[in-house]
């Protein structure tokens, strides 16, 4: 009765990873999350929406890697595919685009380098960002959400797609985000590690909280509709203060995959109650601020909290 904070299925955001063929293809350091063809994909997505999670946020693992990612913005790319798909089928789930080059380039990060000496480019991947924003919503993609740290990454996806016809297609800005060891069993799951270096060059340091503030309202006055703390558990007092200085926005939290990995692995050893502690852990990012939690737990979260 005196519960101040109430988990439920529709804040969750559910990821999954859509590969070309068929099948799964199960990701080790992931317990029980997969690479699914497009039509696994759209299974997945019933099931959770059947739970009554209303959203997906889709990753790409394209056929090949180019130095732009040119898969990225294709009209037959694997998330293009998918999003028609599960559009199709179900029509009211909000479907959420992963919107980034590093899963799509051959060298695994975020921007176009500089030749002389592989830094990452910011300005020339603006353009790229756009292309990638408006070919997602031309398929159906109901939100795009840019994760890539690139300075003035918002204003050149509104631009690009009010351009286009989609001014009303909300983006949700990966604003706040860490350069994260958290990340790691991510990089398996969707094969965009970097070949070298780290992304230490935009992402930010993960003692820093005024800057949070910072990349946040810069985000804010390009338009964006949304914002993110990512990740989340080591970062609850980042998604606290965003949320006390931008409370009109929809804030969300990415409950990523190193966070996924360590409950499941002490959950395989006996050493903890998976079910409790994930439900423990999920409130404890809303009662922090987060309207919304991006999570691999989420179908199973959904039961449990039946
Ligand atoms: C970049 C992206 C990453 C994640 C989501 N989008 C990886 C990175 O920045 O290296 C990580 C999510 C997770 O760890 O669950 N496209």
């Amino acid at each position: 009765m005196v519960r101040e904070t109430e988990l439920n299925a529709r804040d969750f955001i559910y990821p999954l990873f859509v590969r070309h063929g068929s099948g799964r293809t199960e990701i080790r350091s992931m317990p029980g999350v997969a690479q699914l063809s497009v039509d696994e994909a759209v299974h997945e997505a019933e099931s959770a929406f059947s739970m009554g999670i209303p959203s997906v946020i889709l990753f790409g693992i394209p056929a090949q890697k180019d130095p732009i990612g040119l898969e990225n913005f294709a009209d037959d790319g694997i998330v293009q595919q998918a999003i028609r798909a599960i559009k199709r089928n179900i029509p009211e789930m909000v479907v959420v685009t992963d919107v980034c080059l590093c899963e799509y380039t051959d060298h695994g990060h975020c921007g176009v380098l500089r030749p002389s000496d592989g830094y990452v480019l910011n300005d020339p991947n603006l353009d790229i960002l756009g292309k990638v924003a408006v070919s997602h919503a031309e398929c159906g993609a109901d939100i795009v959400a840019p994760s890539g740290m690139i300075d003035g990454m918002v204003a050149a996806i509104r631009g690009a797609l009010d351009e286009r016809g989609f001014e009303n297609t909300p983006i949700l800005s990966y604003a706040v985000k860490y350069a994260s060891a958290f990340y790691g069993p991510f990089r398996d799951a969707a094969e965009g590690a970097p070949k070298f270096g780290d992304r230490k060059s935009h992402q930010m340091d993960p003692g820093n909280v005024r800057e949070a503030l910072r990349e946040a309202a810069l985000d804010v006055d390009e338009g964006a509709d949304m914002l993110m703390v990512k990740p989340a558990l080591a970062y609850l007092d980042v998604i606290r203060v965003v949320k006390d200085a931008f409370p009109e926005l929809p804030l969300a939290a990415y409950n990523v995959s190193g966070e996924y990995a360590m409950v499941k692995a002490a959950a395989a050893n006996g050493w903890i109650d998976e079910a409790k502690v994930t439900l423990e852990t999920l409130t404890g990012m809303k009662r922090a601020g987060a309207d919304l939690i991006i999570t691999y737990h989420a179908v199973e979260a959904a039961k449990w909290l039946k």
